[in-house]
């Protein structure tokens, strides 16, 4: 018989990821966008309900410049150069309105792939 428990994770509509690897962004830049999350989603009001977005950092994924670089899924929208003002638009155009950031996205994935 298992002893191993089971993980819980809150629901999300969508799931924010944050590269805060060495390469694609110097001096701890996106660990600090990273770190303001938390905020700003409660301001937006990301934090709980059917917005709620999920937020979780990765070590790279291996596009390594142009950072700091996000990801949004399952809308499968990849962002760079995520300076402060830029996340600010993200949140409320693309987490809030739903209207993806066409000026800030470097790839698209398969989930808005026609
Ligand atoms: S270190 Fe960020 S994508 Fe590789």
């Amino acid at each position: 018989m298992s002893t191993v428990e089971q993980p819980k994770i809150a629901d999300y509509h969508r799931h924010l990821l944050v590269c805060t690897g060495p390469r694609c962004t110097a001096d701890g830049e996106s660990q600090a966008l990273f770190d303001s999350l938390g905020a700003a989603f409660k301001v937006a009001g990301l934090d709980q309900g059917e917005l709620r977005v999920k937020r979780s950092r990765v070590s790279c994924f291996a596009a390594c410049r142009g950072g700091p670089i996000f990801c949004v899924q399952p809308d499968g929208i990849w962002y760079y150069n995520v300076t402060p003002a830029n996340l600010q638009r993200i949140i409320n155009e693309h987490l809030v309105g739903g209207r993806p950031v066409d000026e800030l996205i470097f790839h698209r994935g398969p989930a808005t792939q026609p």
